[in-house]
């Protein structure tokens, strides 16, 4: 049994730099056609040296007919002009609350419309989409419910704006996606996979401590709903987020789940599972085309009904899966 994905895309992926680019863009560019990379580096990515030079870095490590698509850490004072220039070399510019998540220091404190005027006018003109980090600042279950307020907020005040919410983990996010027409999500493996109970209800598992956290049964089932139906604004973004093992064993565990290597077996497994295989090509590519409007790289990646082993470790990174198997792999890629 095989199935055929055209051109797979993962529409939000944490590279990093350093050792950790070298170890993990092949992981990705290997079986993906494009992925769009996430700016949270220290420093973040804000101007246009910063993001030519890991561009480049980017696609000197990547397999051929890869294509990175670039993002810009939003900044409340971006004018017009910087817009516009760096216009055709983002595919958006991604907005972190300060302190949400890692390396998000430098994101926006406070929320109001007024301040955040310029920069989004003239995305908004230029159509440049607004990516968003989620979260309020409250008890961390609930960071992503209080946040919709400021969702709708955003999407009423700047209807010609797409917004895509990023990894959405609650049932609340679920439920305002058709409420504006702007709204737009992507959604992760490992919130459609697991709970906070397979986090923290037996022994305590790091590896799926994220931001957003994993949530409860109901909100992952009604994400998961989404997926399996490749609701047309929705698309997969695997929100793979490396962090070495000590990083992640250590007290104060980083968060973030590196799932990269695994993402399209275990989608396989998964849409196999609810009879929705049929689906998974627009999940994975067509809706994300759509949304964002590309055209990326032809690839042909086959996948074959095939046990694949989840390796322990990549270098000196605990994937998703972790040893488990898997009951489709990567047969070939053209
Ligand atoms: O768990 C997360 N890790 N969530 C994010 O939003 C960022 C990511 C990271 O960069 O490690
Ligand atoms: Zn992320």
């Amino acid at each position: 049994m095989k199935l055929i994905l055209n051109s797979p895309l993962d529409m939000h992926l944490h590279l990093r730099d350093g050792e950790m680019l070298k170890n993990v863009t092949p992981l990705t560019s290997d079986n993906y056609s494009a992925a769009l990379v996430m700016p949270n580096l220290t420093p973040p990515i804000t101007t246009k040296e910063t993001l030519f030079k890991y561009r480049d870095e980017i696609l000197a490590l990547s397999s051929e007919n890869f294509k990175p698509y670039m993002s810009l850490f939003f900044q409340k004072d971006y004018n017009y002009e910087f817009l516009k220039e760096l216009k055709d070399e983002i595919l958006v510019v991604k907005l972190y609350p300060a302190g949400a998540t890692t390396n998000s220091e430098s994101g926006v404190v406070n929320f109001n419309i007024e301040e955040l005027r310029p920069t989004l006018e003239a995305m908004s003109e230029l159509e440049i989409p607004l990516s968003i980090h989620g979260e309020s600042d409250g008890f961390f279950l609930d960071r992503e419910a209080e946040f919709i307020p400021v969702y709708e907020k955003l999407a009423e005040a700047f209807p010609k704006l797409k917004i895509i919410m990023e990894h959405i983990s609650s049932k609340e996010a679920v439920k305002i996606l058709d409420k504006h027409e702007n709204l737009y999500a992507s959604i992760t493996l490992h919130h459609i996979l697991y709970t906070f109970d397979d986090v923290a209800g037996g022994k305590l598992n790091p590896h799926l401590f994220c931001k957003p956290v994993l949530k409860r049964e109901k909100d992952r089932r009604a994400i998961l709903k989404l997926a399996l139906n490749a609701h047309p604004k929705v698309m997969f973004g695997s929100d793979s987020a490396p962090h070495s093992q000590e990083a992640k064993e250590g007290a104060l565990g980083a968060a973030g789940v590196f799932t990269a290597p695994v993402t399209l077996q275990a989608l396989a497994e998964l849409f196999e599972k609810h009879n929705k295989l049929d689906n998974l090509q627009k999940f994975v590519s067509n809706n994300a085309k759509k949304i964002y409007n590309i055209t990326p790289p032809q690839k042909e990646v086959v996948l074959v009904k095939e046990k694949f082993s989840v390796p322990k470790l990549y270098g000196n990174i605990v994937p998703i899966l972790a040893g488990q198997e898997l009951s489709w792999s990567i047969e070939s890629v053209k």
